[in-house]
């Protein structure tokens, strides 16, 4: 425990800031009332892991890893989801967009059903689908979630991008069918105004958005009752985005980082279904061998300590047990100077995730990737 508050402690970040013993608890992560000043690091302790957490700007906490759960089937998912829980992930990713939430609901409400876990000790979070993006959207398609998962509210509900598609009744899967999605016109001022009504209700403890660019952030910023608390983008050691998430941390907004891991599967996922993708493997990086091998650790194991450092909360997806809880034991050594300069000059703005799947989407007006961040 002590390694882990000294480790706490070393973690760079201004989000992140001493906390005592006696903060070091098992939190209920929708509990507003924790005891403390603004962003104080937990702790949760789970099958022997001990696992931090960042403060949301809406004084919730969440936990500072998440478990990612896009491009598996619905029965490889709840074995896979089922181990992660029993790893100690209490963090879970979902979408709408994924088709995913209705095994995950089922893993869900098993654990908690048979008394192995609380519903206020899982932080969930889910997505408003490009298909949803508009203010009927949102109360539509969060319902729909909330059904899917069998929970009464999220405790985080992104907009999973700006970009807005006609709704459709039958959704294509977006891995399965290239998805004839037909552009739509897309206020994110009038949807960002039907999630806060949403989170007003109950429904969510707290919204945010993912894909957004900052100057889209800047118009919700300048127009929002309620500010966004988190924004989710994608983060590797190719694609750091530290602008933006400069940017983030200024305005006490935490940042998810996606496919941290750079996406294995991406490539093999998508050549099954027709469409060749040449994404280089960030984890065979030379640089990154070299630091895992200095600190025998994992490659895998070194980026997502990484995004600790940068205060960022990684959401690694794996469904081989040994390597979830791989992933989870990150907490306990630490990058130093050296190491950090050597990852940070790996940043080369390669981005993989360009959703072209989404029809023509890359014309949208909204369409967030034009702009270097
Ligand atoms: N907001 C968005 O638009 C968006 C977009 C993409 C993804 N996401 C979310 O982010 C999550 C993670 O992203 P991702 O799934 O694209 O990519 P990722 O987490 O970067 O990579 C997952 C791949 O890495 C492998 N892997 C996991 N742990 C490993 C380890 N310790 N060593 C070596 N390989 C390892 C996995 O294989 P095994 O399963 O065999 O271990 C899998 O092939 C998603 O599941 C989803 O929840 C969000």
């Amino acid at each position: 425990m002590f390694r882990l508050f000294l480790s706490c402690c070393n973690l760079n970040s201004s989000l992140l800031c001493r906390t005592t013993a006696s903060e070091i608890c098992k939190v209920n992560y929708s509990d507003r009332a924790v005891k403390s000043s603004k962003n104080i690091l937990y702790t949760q302790t789970i099958q022997k892991m001990h696992i931090p957490a960042l403060r949301l700007n809406n004084g919730n906490v969440i936990p500072a890893i998440g478990y990612g759960t896009s491009r598996e089937n619905d029965e490889a998912l709840e074995k896979a989801l089922d181990s992660a829980l029993k790893a100690g992930y209490r963090h879970i990713d979902t979408a709408h967009f994924y088709m995913n939430e209705k095994p995950i609901g089922n893993v869900l409400n098993r654990w908690i059903t048979e008394g192995k876990l609380k519903r206020e000790e899982i932080f969930l979070v889910t997505k408003l689908p490009p298909f949803g993006n508009r203010p009927a959207g949102v109360k539509k398609y969060l319902k729909q979630s909330l059904e899917n998962l069998q929970v009464e509210y999220v405790d985080l509900y992104l907009i999973h991008g700006p970009f807005g598609v006609k709704d459709v009744e039958e959704v294509p899967h977006p891995g399965i069918s290239s998805g004839n999605f037909e552009l739509d016109t897309t206020d994110i001022l009038s949807v960002w105004k039907e999630m806060e009504n949403q989170m007003n209700a109950g429904l969510a403890k707290a919204i945010g958005v993912s894909n957004f660019n900052k100057s889209q952030i800047e118009r919700l910023l300048k127009n929002c009752t309620i500010k966004p608390s988190c924004l989710q983008i994608e983060i590797h050691g190719y694609l750091q985005q530290n602008e933006l998430v400069d940017f983030c941390k200024t305005n006490n907004i935490i940042v998810t980082a996606f496919s941290p891991l750079g996406s294995r599967s991406m490539t093999s996922f998508s050549a099954k279904r027709g469409t060749k993708l040449d994404l280089p493997d960030v984890l065979s990086d030379p640089t990154i061998q070299k630091i895992a091998k200095k600190h025998s650790k994992t490659e895998a194991q070194v980026m997502l300590r990484f995004d600790i450092q940068r205060g960022i909360i990684p959401i690694p997806k794996s469904s081989n047990p040994e390597r979830m809880q791989q992933n989870l034991d990150i907490f306990e050594f630490e990058l130093d100077e050296q190491d950090l300069k050597e990852l940070k000059s790996l940043d080369a703005g390669i981005r993989f995730f360009h959703f072209r799947n989404v029809g023509c989407i890359a014309e949208h007006p909204e369409y967030p990737f034009e702009n270097k961040f």
